[in-house]
């Protein structure tokens, strides 16, 4: 069973000027390299898979701001489609948190987990982390042991994204939507230093813009 869909390393991608970008990232994107339209209906396979495995017990949908707020949107309209239109349904609820771990395109040491109810309501139910890319794995690795001193029932992590990249610790999620080359990627959420959230496409970065919008 194909568990996520693979884009490879010489994927050429789409040019911008078929798709629309805005103005003010025109000169800053290399590519198109997953359009709109085709997140959302990955996403909506997702919330099928995950429905079919947790959806015995209330959900509590945990999401990792700010790069998750999209999908995290997107998978669980979805979610709720499926739960309002079926005879078996359970209680969905949210949560939401704060991680910190990017200065430019690297990753820092040092993952901070800011916000959120008190973690321990999350005892007893069955917790799903919505979280927008997954590079080496040290973030959700972070997040999953404060979450296990919690007790709940059940843990799974369902990422958009997930980098092929030697930095990796060989953490996998639960449930992935795209297996993506080693580049830095922006759009749909995904920031580069709080830039590029405001674009729908998941498009590569150029190095002039690395520059431009460097902190
Ligand atoms: P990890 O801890 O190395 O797995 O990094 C995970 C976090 O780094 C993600 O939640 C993102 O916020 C951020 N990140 C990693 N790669 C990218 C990227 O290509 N674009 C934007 N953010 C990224
Ligand atoms: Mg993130």
């Amino acid at each position: 069973m194909a568990s996520y869909l693979p884009i490879a390393d010489d994927e050429k991608g789409y040019e911008l000027d078929l798709f629309c970008v805005p103005r003010h990232y025109e000169n800053d994107l290399e590519k198109v390299i997953i359009p709109h339209g085709l997140i959302m209906d990955r996403t909506e396979r997702l919330a099928r898979d995950i429905i079919q495995d947790m959806g015995g017990h209330h959900i509590v949908a945990l999401c990792v701001l700010k790069g998750g707020y999209k999908f995290f949107a997107d998978l669980l309209d979805y979610i709720t489609a499926l739960n309002q239109n079926s005879d078996k349904s359970v209680p969905l609820t949210v949560d939401f948190i704060r991680v910190k771990s990017y200065c430019n395109d690297k990753s820092t040491n040092s993952v901070k987990v800011i916000g959120g109810d008190e973690l321990s309501s999350l005892s007893g139910k069955n917790v799903l982390i919505v979280e927008d890319i997954v590079e080496t794995g040290r973030t959700m690795q972070t997040l999953l042991s404060l979450l296990s001193e919690c007790n709940p029932k059940m843990v799974k992590v369902v990422s958009l994204l997930v980098k092929r990249t030697p930095r990796s610790s060989g953490y996998r999620p639960d449930y992935i939507g795209f297996e993506v080359p080693d580049a830095f990627l922006v759009g749909y959420a995904l920031d580069y230093n709080e830039y590029f959230r405001d674009l729908s496409h998941i498009c590569i970065l150029n190095d002039q813009a690395k520059e431009k919008y460097k902190v």
